[in-house]
């Protein structure tokens, strides 16, 4: 991977990688639904994938200028879709141990909407004993009564989309909102005393500076959010900026990885100056012993994952898939009664130890013991010359007992776990 910031999708959000994934798999999760379940915690994912602005770097499925009846009928679309899969042998009757409310902007639903909403998904799911329900927020879509009503409805882990705080990097970048929205949807935030808050940023927005990042951190600290997630900018391929660049020939002013990693660097010294602790690659938490990522430890341990909405990735029994990408064709789907499963793959055990083993090693460390028990594998021994390279690199502080990644392997963890990809389907053995 080159310095420079160009076009192209690093962050390893899954393995085996999207591009594998296909339709031939579709009869593989419909038979992962009628079967009986695994006995790994369940997780609800709800995509709600509308937004006041495309930000120009976003490469998420979501849509602007909706009229209401939009809303209106894919929220009856979500509870019908709950229903079908709630009604599936590997679903029925269990409890659900984490719920997430992610888009696009799910606070971008009015208060009547967001009511409508889970009103009929808990005709099929309740979360009362969930350990956690997250919201996704973007600022400027947010009110007092709004925050209270999410209050009210269950959502015990609120996550801010703040991004950065200097207004021109703000608008240059196509965000809808404004350093003064961040400030007063925080205090509102704040008074409802939720269980959990998380503020996400970029580092190396278009227009960012040394300045503004060290700004963007200094005015997060004084938030004291219990969690903080730093994303390293990335251009997907389908992003505004990168339609843009190809249409002017001009390329878009991202700051180098080095830089980037630079400026995270920086920020997570901050944060630990200030008695966070580091959680993964992209986050750090005020208070380890209270403050859990159910979704993210879960998901990463192999839980299932029930997906709803369009374009939605879920996971069961093992098996991954996709909800259809576009709008007519989940609607259509839902409405006659169907999954609306578009795409899947059915990994070998290999890969679903390799899956765990990257998606672990974001974290720092990797629980060796959990892997072996788990898999029948030692890792250690498995990939002893990728952890001896690693080491010799210096991206590791050390291997036995557990491989620990340095500050400077974990700040380009995503670029290091391509090592311990494969092999090829063709050499497969299943
Ligand atoms: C679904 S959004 C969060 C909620 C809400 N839509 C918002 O933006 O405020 C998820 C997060 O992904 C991150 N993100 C999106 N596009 C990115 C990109 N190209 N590079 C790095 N991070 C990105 C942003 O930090 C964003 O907050
Ligand atoms: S970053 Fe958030 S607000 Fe911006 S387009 Fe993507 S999902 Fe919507």
């Amino acid at each position: 991977m080159s310095d420079a910031t160009e076009p192209g999708s690093y962050f390893v959000a899954n393995y085996p990688p999207f591009a594998r994934w296909n339709k031939a798999a579709v009869p593989d999760v419909l038979a992962a639904f009628a079967a009986p379940p695994t006995q790994e915690p369940l997780g609800l994912y709800l995509h709600i994938p509308f937004c006041r602005k495309r930000c120009k770097f976003c490469y998420f499925r979501v849509y602007t200028d909706v009229a209401a009846a939009d809303v209106e009928r894919y929220s009856r679309a979500l509870a019908a879709e709950a229903g079908i899969a709630a009604s599936q042998p590997a679903v029925t009757g269990r409890r659900l141990r984490y719920v997430y409310f992610g888009g696009g902007t799910p606070s971008f639903l009015s208060v009547k909407q967001l009511e409508r909403l889970v009103g009929g998904i808990h005709g099929s799911f309740g979360w009362d004993d969930a350990e956690e329900v997250t919201f996704e927020c973007e600022p400027g879509t947010l009110s007092e009564p709004k925050v209270q009503a999410l209050k009210s409805l269950g959502m015990t882990r609120i996550s801010l989309g703040v991004e950065n705080f200097t207004d021109s990097v703000l608008e240059v970048n196509g965000r809808a909102h404004l350093s003064a929205e961040i400030l007063r949807a925080w205090d509102w935030i704040k008074a409802a005393e939720f269980p959990s808050t998380n503020v996400d940023l970029i580092a190396g927005m278009v227009g960012e500076t040394t300045d503004t990042w060290q700004q963007t951190v200094e005015k997060t600290l004084a938030l004291e959010p219990d969690s903080v997630t730093i994303y390293q900018m990335e251009l997907p391929p389908n992003t505004v900026f990168v339609h843009d660049a190809k249409e002017t020939g001009a390329t878009t002013a991202v700051a180098d990885w080095p830089t980037k990693r630079a400026w995270v660097d920086w920020a997570f010294g901050r944060f630990l100056d200030r008695g966070y602790s580091v959680s993964s690659g992209y986050t750090l938490v005020r208070d380890p012993a209270r403050v859990h990522f159910r979704y993210r430890d879960m998901l990463w341990e192999g839980s299932d994952l029930v997906a709803l909405g369009v374009a939605s990735f879920g996971h069961l029994s093992g098996v991954h898939y996709q909800n259809a990408t576009h709008w007519d064709d989940y609607l259509s789907a839902v409405e006659s009664g169907r999954l609306p499963i578009a795409r899947g793959l059915r990994p070998t055990k290999r890969e679903l130890l390799i899956r765990e083993l990257v998606l672990n090693l974001k974290k720092g460390r990797l629980d060796v013991e959990r892997l072996r028990h788990k898999f029948g594998v030692d890792p250690l021994e498995e990939w002893a010359h990728e952890w001896r390279w690693l080491e010799a690199e210096g991206f590791l502080d050390e291997i036995a007992p557990q491989p620990v990644l340095s500050r400077r392997g974990l700040l380009q963890v995503d670029a290091l776990l391509h090592r311990f990809f494969g092999p090829e389907p063709a050499a497969e053995s299943g």
